[in-house]
């Protein structure tokens, strides 16, 4: 199974494919998801320090072409673990003051995907 870690040193093991959001979540890794991991909100971005995934899909494009953030962050909501990675979540309840992390993503991509290789 692929093992996911955090800049601090925590890692846990994510079932082969999970989306990374889940497995931070399911963690209880404090990392926003408001849209509910529709590549709508952003807020599920992390930034990758090891194992950026090639592929990406169109809607996280799509969604970091239009905020500026395409080559600096990923969304989690559109990664799913299929090798060891290295992150850093960065939108959270604590650093955004809000008390609702937003709906839980479902356990499959959301908006059906289509692939696409990174930038
Ligand atoms: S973009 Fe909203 S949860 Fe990922």
């Amino acid at each position: 199974m692929p093992i996911v870690r955090l800049k601090d040193g925590r890692q846990f093991e994510a079932p082969q494919g999970a989306r990374l959001t889940l497995v931070l979540r399911d963690h209880n890794i404090d990392i926003l998801h408001r849209c509910g991991g529709y590549a709508r909100c952003t807020t599920c971005r992390v930034s990758f320090l090891e194992g950026e995934p090639h592929k990406m899909t169109q809607a996280e494009y799509d969604k970091l072409s239009e905020r500026g953030l395409l080559g600096s962050v990923r969304l989690s909501c559109q990664i799913l673990c299929e090798a060891d990675m290295t992150v850093e979540p960065l939108m959270s309840l604590v650093s955004q003051g809000l008390d609702d992390p937003g709906e839980r993503p479902t356990d499959n991509l959301t908006p059906e995907p289509v692939w696409r290789d990174r930038p």
